[in-house]
């Protein structure tokens, strides 16, 4: 399976009146955007995004349809034009209660109805500093895996990012180091090669979240194991355009847009 594209993708989370995310579509359909990089928006709400973005939901609910008020189905994502979804994100596990059991029901789900997923783990400090932090995203990639691979359908690996996301670095403006994060992405590339197969594990996108901002996106980006970058509040910024383009930043990508599928970044 060979790896996609570096991805960077927004996590608007509950942010934005309509007129200050027009502000921020402009802004990015005006931007030349690298090729090599997959950029894509997870908006709050949005119109008039250019095509070449993907757009993904926030949640959704593992059922189709039905008595569930105040849910919406992966379906019906797919129906308003989403290719992505973020699940697992460290605010639906703790706000809302989501299990791992949860969430690997939602990542099959979303799977089966054709959407991409980009299914969200990560350890808090208190686990990083009782050295459970393996631990911990194993038992919550465990969940995940199970579901998937009950789906009984190797080719929906390609349709799994998975983003590594301390809880501590979620929002405080700690983002882990470089190297703290390859050691991490590895690991979890390591684990998935005992747990599903090796091929699924080098084309696994691994994603890093928490704190990336324009200061620290190419160094995060330089990493063999980080394979794109997963933007909260730096997204709602004017600056997320450049770190879009982080790649071209670092001089690594082919920014003529030639080139494999991962831009021969690394
Ligand atoms: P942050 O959020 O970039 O504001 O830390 C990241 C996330 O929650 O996905």
């Amino acid at each position: 399976m060979a790896r996609g594209k570096f991805i960077v993708s927004t996590n608007f989370k509950m942010n934005g009146s309509r007129a200050f995310l027009q502000d921020l579509v402009e802004n990015l359909n005006r931007a030349d955007l690298d090729s090599n990089v997959g950029t894509i928006t997870i908006p709050s709400q949005l119109s008039n995004l250019r095509k070449d973005i993907a757009v993904g939901g926030q949640n959704c609910f593992w059922k189709s349809s039905g008595a569930y008020t105040g849910e919406i189905s992966a379906e019906m994502l797919k129906d308003a034009g989403a290719e992505y979804v973020i699940l697992g994100h460290t605010e639906r596990r703790t706000l809302f209660k989501e299990s791992d059991s949860l969430i690997g029901f939602k990542v099959a789900s979303a799977l089966a109805a054709g959407l991409k997923v980009i299914a969200c783990i990560g350890e808090t400090l208190s686990e990083r500093e009782s050295n459970t932090t393996l631990q911990v995203l194993f038992r919550q990639l465990q969940a995940i895996v199970d579901h998937v691979q009950d789906l009984n359908q190797e080719e929906k690996w390609e349709d799994v990012v998975i983003a590594y996301e301390p809880v501590w670095a979620i929002g405080t403006g700690r983002v882990a180091t470089p190297e703290q994060a390859q050691v991490v992405h590895a690991a979890i590339r390591r684990r998935v090669e005992e747990t599903v197969e090796g091929s699924v594990a080098e084309g696994m996108r691994i994603i890093y979240g928490g704190s990336v901002n324009l200061g620290n996106a190419r160094q995060l980006a330089r990493e063999k194991d980080v394979d794109g970058l997963f933007v909260g509040g730096a997204s709602l910024k004017p600056e997320f355009v450049e770190i879009c383009n982080v790649l071209r930043l670092a001089g690594e990508g082919n920014s003529d847009g030639s080139g494999d599928d991962d831009g021969g970044r690394k």
